[in-house]
């Protein structure tokens, strides 16, 4: 009885029932393995195949076409190609392709190609992102967006902080003109609030205004939805217009430029510098009239260094820069942007709200609002909720929904954890940072924010002067 050849059997049984297609030729270009997967991927019988010449077998292809034939002159592995092409029974197939050269001792003994049928998952591909692109028209160019007031201007951006007027002067000025407008800020700033007020408050006020948000979408939908498509583009593809065209004549913003992929980013420049887009799969170039809003939760110049921004676009789109404050740094607009919320919601609440509690608006000055007039908002409809009837006055207790406004004593600082340090210079950068945001917000008053960093004065001072803080 011969022996038992185990891994023999085991590769047999693999070659016969994996869907992946599997095609081996010896050094002579003669087939010497072809499974049943790669035997249907092609629309051929095993037999037809096996022990021929691959140029026999497949006439139409070239030396140079055939990538066996590739790797069995360059020795060299063709990974992970796609390819399309229509089989022998005339069917469209799309796989994923790597050819391996088998080599033994420095000396070639043939090539192996794998294969593996993804006509059926492109197809799925397409189908969804034609549903998508459905979706997005039929939300007039809203994905993921939430729900707001529409029609913002001006008069609906409160704040008397300097940095704050100035933001709003840039706006009212690019209003009346169709350059683009780059405007920066964190997260609940207010960017949406500033883009419409730019549209409804200038002369496209009449035209669209269309938002985009540019995170989270492959790049191919999005350049889809942005460019539009024409019938037979890419599979399944019906004569869609993009938002560049439903904006025309209006404005369009793209939310989170930073984003958007390095290749759609040279695309969109090409459009912003010529003026006119190309649907995808179309020959027609169609001008258009549109005004650019971008925006951009990260520094622009920090996204150009980390590589996520691409310079040129850069510097198309910030023809006009807008930075937007965080709430931190214009604390002195809590109560009047407080206010405002509070008459925002007592009808929609059917409460009698008329102001908050002293001792809620110190704790509104220490925390660090990450989520920046948002969060304030969302604060206040929260309190608005709790707060019975018969109270008219926001207290601390009021405020259920957000906890962190009232224990986190030491405002937060931003750090970033950078490998190349040491703990103790990592902790040290740390303590300087907390240092510095409690000086500030205690306006330098060295007892008293010694007092509440709960250390003694004395270490305040030392600690200063160790890390060179600028205590004015
Ligand atoms: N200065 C302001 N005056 C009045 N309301 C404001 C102001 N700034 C922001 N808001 C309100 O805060 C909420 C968030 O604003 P907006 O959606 O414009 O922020 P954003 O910067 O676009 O945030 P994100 O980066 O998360 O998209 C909105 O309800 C908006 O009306
Ligand atoms: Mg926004």
């Amino acid at each position: 009885m011969g022996k038992l050849n185990l891994s023999g059997i085991i590769l047999q049984n693999i070659l016969q029932y994996t869907d992946i297609g599997i095609h081996v030729i010896d050094k002579n270009r003669k087939t010497i393995m072809y499974n049943k997967a790669m035997a249907e991927l092609e629309g051929l019988e095993i037999e037809q195949v096996m022990d021929k010449d691959l140029l026999e077998v497949f006439p139409s292809l070239k030396q140079n076409t055939s990538t066996l034939i590739k790797v069995l002159d360059t020795k060299k592995p063709i990974l992970n190609t796609t390819q399309n092409y229509l089989n022998f029974k005339g069917k469209k197939i799309t796989t994923i392709n790597s050819t391996i050269p088998l080599i033994w001792k420095d000396e070639i003994l043939g090539a192996l190609e794998i294969s593996k049928n993804i006509t059926y998952l492109k197809k799925l591909s397409y189908e969804l992102m034609n549903l998508q692109l459905e979706l997005n028209e039929n939300n007039h160019g809203q994905i993921n967006n939430e729900k707001r007031k529409r029609n913002y201007t001006f008069d609906d951006i409160v704040g008397s902080d300097e940095k704050m007027l100035k933001a709003i002067e840039i706006g009212k000025r690019t209003s009346n003109s169709p350059s683009s407008v780059l405007l920066y800020g964190e997260t609940g700033t207010g960017k949406e609030l500033f883009a419409q007020s730019i549209h409804y408050g200038g002369i496209r006020k009449n035209g669209p205004f269309i938002a985009q948000n540019c995170a989270a979408i492959p790049e191919t939908l999005l350049e889809s939805i942005l460019f539009g498509t024409e019938k037979g583009g890419f599979t399944g593809a019906v004569e869609r217009e993009g938002i560049f065209e439903q904006a025309d004549g209006g404005t369009l913003l793209l939310d989170e430029i930073n984003l958007m992929s390095l290749g759609l980013q040279a695309k969109l420049l090409r459009v912003l510098q010529e003026g006119y887009i190309r649907r995808i799969g179309g020959i027609k170039d169609i001008p258009i009239d549109v005004k650019i809003i971008a925006t951009t939760n990260e520094k622009p110049l920090e996204s150009i260094k980390k590589g996520k921004l691409r310079k040129d676009l850069y510097y198309r789109l910030n023809v006009v820069y807008i930075d937007i404050p965080p709430l931190r740094d214009r604390k002195g607009d809590i109560p009047i942007l407080s206010d405002y919320f509070i008459k925002k919601y007592n009808p929609l609440l059917g409460k009698s709200v008329i102001g908050i509690h002293e001792e809620v608006y110190k704790y509104f000055n220490k925390y660090y609002w990450p989520g920046n007039v948002r969060e304030l908002e969302n604060a206040i409809e929260g309190a608005m909720n709790y707060i019975s009837h018969d109270r008219s006055i926001l207290k601390k207790e009021d405020f259920v929904t957000c906890p962190n406004i009232f224990t986190q004593h030491i405002v937060k600082e931003k750090f970033t954890l950078e490998m190349d340090r040491s703990l103790p210079e990592y902790l040290d950068n740390i303590e300087r940072g907390i240092i510095y945001k409690a000086l500030k917000d205690n306006d330098y008053n060295i007892s008293q924010t010694a007092k509440e960093l709960g250390v003694k004065r004395q270490t305040l001072q030392y600690k200063i002067k160790k890390y060179s803080i600028d205590a004015k």
